[in-house]
């Protein structure tokens, strides 16, 4: 029997920090990551920053921000713990432990940037690759600990609990609990129990549910279907933010044009080379919230029929765009598009999940044993639209709290508890899928949600969405039923599940709020 203190899906901040701050309190931690590199994840990909204190800040202020980017119905106490927290937590584990590269001034103090909707400069970054320099340090500092093992190409399918899975029938009368998760060994292709006292889920978002989008290839949440299934509660599922800008272009898929280009001074334009949005927003114009910037993206769009407006990033006077923004420069140079010349042509996509598993301030899910942080967790910190670089700040934050409080929390299983969950049990076929079925699927999925769950939502789109839904879903648990296990099939069917849960979510929630926006 393989036995871990805490098992953690997923190797983003917030996995990492839970990982670290849980291994400092002398618990042995298994981090499980479906990729091949541990560092790949949503973290790697984020460019703008992570909020800390900045110029003339305060918590209160902070808080004030994240409220109203999320329409006031945020959870006040999650969004207070986080702003009060955020700035100590950044300070003694990333620049502190992790020794993340924030980029500093002149005379070393550290450099804040800005980005929509923020009062202030406030947001610290490592020029835009803040992600990349966040994961690979805290990754470095997380691989300081012998008590941390890491399992890559580990895909986690289920949680194993004692109502679901034990055969004990006195099981199914006690309060369900988490005691670890079957997972598919992708180098021996097996499927083995992994038991443990807990288990947090921090295994990302679900931008990749949907055609367009700024998140990496697995963000199909995984996590949020994994809970599901086991019964936890899951809250503001419709609240799926759009980014307002990703480069536009047939070669490059999935890359970012981060909105700090805005906050340094970029503005977007149409095709007509108009300067758009005063006309939807006048106070904050380009800097207004992302889900109003991406509605007047959309309208541009809808109006030209053209399929995307362009980011005049040609405005930005004081600073060397290659210097402040190599990885955008580079990426959109090797295009074709010199951003310091000329304009970058950009389109909305699917970004960041606001709702996913209902979490208390601790981190604890519905179900005893079972935490959740970053993404796939549903804090309240969101409401129903993100604040710019928020969610680093967020997953860090639970992260910490979770890794640091749980030791207490932590029960190993009787060993008459584990020997009555079974092996795997394989379905009878051991016959590779055909790929063609799977893949369409998913484009499938991600089509319908694109255009009848995405920016623009209306009664019908939805009823239509759910229905579709309900249909692929039946196909494709036949196929998980059926076909060989593969990262593939385990992806796929946790789409449904999860693009369903958002359908649903959003269909039953008739009032047009935040980044659930309904026409
Ligand atoms: C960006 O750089 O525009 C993304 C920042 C975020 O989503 O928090």
């Amino acid at each position: 029997m393989v036995y871990f203190d805490v098992i953690i899906v997923g190797s983003g901040v917030a996995g990492l920090s839970a990982a670290v701050s849980a291994a400092e309190q002398g618990l042995d931690v298994c981090v499980l990551t479906k990729e091949k590199e541990i560092s790949e994840c949503n973290t790697f990909y984020a460019q703008g920053g992570i909020v800390s204190d900045g110029e003339n800040d305060s918590t209160g202020l902070l808080v004030k921000d994240i409220m109203a980017a999320g329409s006031n119905i945020n959870c006040i106490g999650a969004v207070r713990y986080v702003a009060k927290q955020g700035p100590k937590t950044v300070q003694e584990y990333l620049i502190g432990k992790a020794k993340v590269p924030f980029c500093r001034k002149e005379d070393n103090s550290l450099d804040w940037t800005r980005e929509a909707a923020h009062s202030v400069r406030r947001i610290l970054h490592a020029k835009d690759e803040s992600g990349k320099a966040i994961e690979l340090g805290l990754l470095s500092y997380a691989e300081k600990f012998k008590s941390i093992t890491f399992l890559n190409e580990y895909v986690a399918i289920d949680i194993i609990t004692n109502t679901h899975h034990s055969r004990r029938s006195e099981e199914r009368y006690r309060k369900p609990r988490a005691l670890g998760v079957y997972a598919l060994d992708l180098k021996k292709e097996v499927v083995v129990p992994l038991f443990s006292g807990a288990v947090i889920l921090a295994a990302g978002g679900v931008g990749n549910l949907f055609q367009h989008t700024s998140n990496p290839k697995g963000a199909v949440g995984d996590g949020v279907a994994m809970a599901y299934r086991a019964g936890a509660a899951i809250l503001n599922a419709e609240f799926v933010q759009f980014h307002p800008t990703v480069l536009f272009h047939r070669d490059v898929k999935r890359f970012l044009i981060s909105e700090s280009l805005r906050g340094e001074g970029a503005k977007l334009m149409n095709r007509n080379g108009e300067y758009f949005m005063s006309r939807y927003n006048q106070e904050q114009k380009d800097l207004a919230p992302r889900d109003e910037v991406a509605r007047a993206i959309y309208r541009e769009i809808e109006m030209d029929g053209n399929g995307y407006v362009y980011l005049d990033t040609t405005c930005i006077k004081d600073i060397s765009l290659p210097d402040r923004f190599p990885a955008i420069y580079t990426t959109c140079k090797s295009v074709g598009i010199d951003i310091s010349k000329e304009p970058v042509p950009v389109v909305p996509a699917a970004h960041y999940f606001c709702g996913g598993i209902k979490v208390d301030l601790s981190g604890k899910t519905s179900i005893k044993n079972l935490y959740a942080a970053g993404e796939n967790a549903c804090t309240g910190v969101h409401g129903a639209n993100r604040l710019a670089s928020v969610s680093l700040l967020e997953g860090l934050v639970y992260g910490v709290h979770i890794g640091k409080n749980i030791k207490d929390e932590i029960r190993k299983p009787k060993k008459e508890l584990i020997a009555s969950i079974p092996e795997w049990i394989y379905p009878r076929a051991e016959e590779d899928f055909d790929p063609v079925l799977i893949n369409h699927d998913m484009i499938n999925i991600q089509m319908t949600m694109w255009n009848y769950a995405g920016i623009v939502r209306t009664q019908k789109r939805l009823t239509r969405v759910r229905n579709d839904l309900n249909y692929l879903s039946h196909r494709i648990e036949q196929f998980y039923k059926t076909a060989k296990l593969s990262r593939d099939i385990i992806e796929l069917r946790n789409a449904v599940v999860t693009a369903g849960i958002i359908a649903e979510a959003a269909l039953k929630n008739q009032t047009s709020i935040g980044c659930h926006y309904i026409r």
